[in-house]
């Protein structure tokens, strides 16, 4: 009876530990060294710059350099550059950048539909250089 109590203590614990190990290991399969090769192509460069540049840099004023910024970007590695590739994606795939209070006075910032498919085709290019396909 206290070998099974024990067997079934191991079982379990074992069942929890797992738990936390596999988005562990998940983050294990980036490959750290990524940020060596990140270099944002012309092509996303210009859509960057025309749109989103002007609020996400080192020099830019409130909340926008802090959720993201351009400068930085390229040193960054591993799952916080993950993290951020998700971010740019998410908001672009939604329409939610740039502001639409920023695109009611400067509507020519807006993101074409070509614009956009380079943001995200870049993002899914970054995303396969970054995991390492496991
Ligand atoms: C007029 C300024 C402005 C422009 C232009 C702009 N943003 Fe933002 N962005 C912000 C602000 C302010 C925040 C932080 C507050 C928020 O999330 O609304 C933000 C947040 C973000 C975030 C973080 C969101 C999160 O949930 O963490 C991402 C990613 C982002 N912007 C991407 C972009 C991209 C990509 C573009 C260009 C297509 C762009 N932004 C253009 C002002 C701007």
């Amino acid at each position: 009876m206290k070998k099974l109590f024990l067997g079934l203590t191991i079982i379990i614990s074992a069942g929890i530990l797992s738990a936390f190990y596999i988005p562990e290991k998940q983050s294990q399969n980036i490959k750290k060294d990524s940020s060596t090769s990140f270099v944002m192509p012309d092509s996303v460069k210009v859509v960057v710059d025309q749109s989103c540049y002007m609020c996400h840099n080192s020099n830019a004023r409130g909340d926008a350099k802090d959720a993201l910024n351009f400068d930085k970007l390229s040193s960054m590695k591993g799952p916080a550059l993950v993290a951020h590739l998700q971010n740019i994606e998410k908001m672009v795939k939604h329409s939610w950048m740039p502001p639409r209070r920023f695109l009611s006075d400067h509507p020519e910032k807006a993101l074409t539909e070509k614009q956009k498919q380079v943001l995200l085709d870049w993002v899914n290019a970054e995303n396969n250089k970054l995991f390492s396909g496991n």
